[in-house]
């Protein structure tokens, strides 16, 4: 199962998201062998590392983001990947616009996987102050246990 996150930069909550569920991933769920992965939709950080209050928000809750670096997200990715979730609405429109018409990537909120907190995105941070960190870690670390559940279900079901 490969599973690609999406938000504007790809420094603030898709690299977040990504690292949070490669580190759950790894200790409680390797037999689902998941590949993960991030990207924008926007250009304006390519190349560059995660911001340094995501990575500093994150190292302090023992994930490590400094391997990730920004890209854009392509047409490619709606074939290679079979999950792509999307931060925010805006976000998730601008994929659907994008998305090519042999594509078979499933695209949606990532939020709707933690539906117990009621929240359909997870807010940018970027301009905000740095609660705004710890509020991304902690949805994203919800949402990661439900997609998790999710595959699970899925997999025995199969
Ligand atoms: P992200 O946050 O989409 O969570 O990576 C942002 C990063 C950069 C900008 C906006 C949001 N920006 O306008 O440069």
């Amino acid at each position: 199962m490969k599973v690609l996150f999406i938000c504007l930069g790809n420094i603030c909550r898709s690299p977040t998201a990504e690292g949070v569920l490669r580190s759950i991933a790894a200790r409680e769920a390797a037999d689902l062998e998941l590949e993960i992965d991030s990207a924008g939709t926007a250009g304006y950080h390519v190349g560059a590392a995660p911001d340094p209050r995501t990575s500093a928000a994150a190292a302090r809750r023992g994930y490590d983001l400094s391997a990730l670096r920004a890209r854009v997200v392509e047409p490619e990715d709606f074939q290679r990947f079979d999950l792509i979730l999307a931060m925010d609405e805006d976000n998730l429109r601008t994929l659907r616009r994008r998305a090519p018409a042999t594509g078979r990537a499933h695209l949606q909120l990532y939020m709707e996987f933690a539906p117990e907190l009621e929240v359909r995105e997870v807010p940018d941070p970027y301009y905000g102050g740095p609660n705004g960190f710890e509020e991304v870690l902690d949805l994203v670390e919800h949402a990661a246990r439900g997609l998790i559940r999710h595959l699970r279900q899925r997999s025995r079901a199969a």
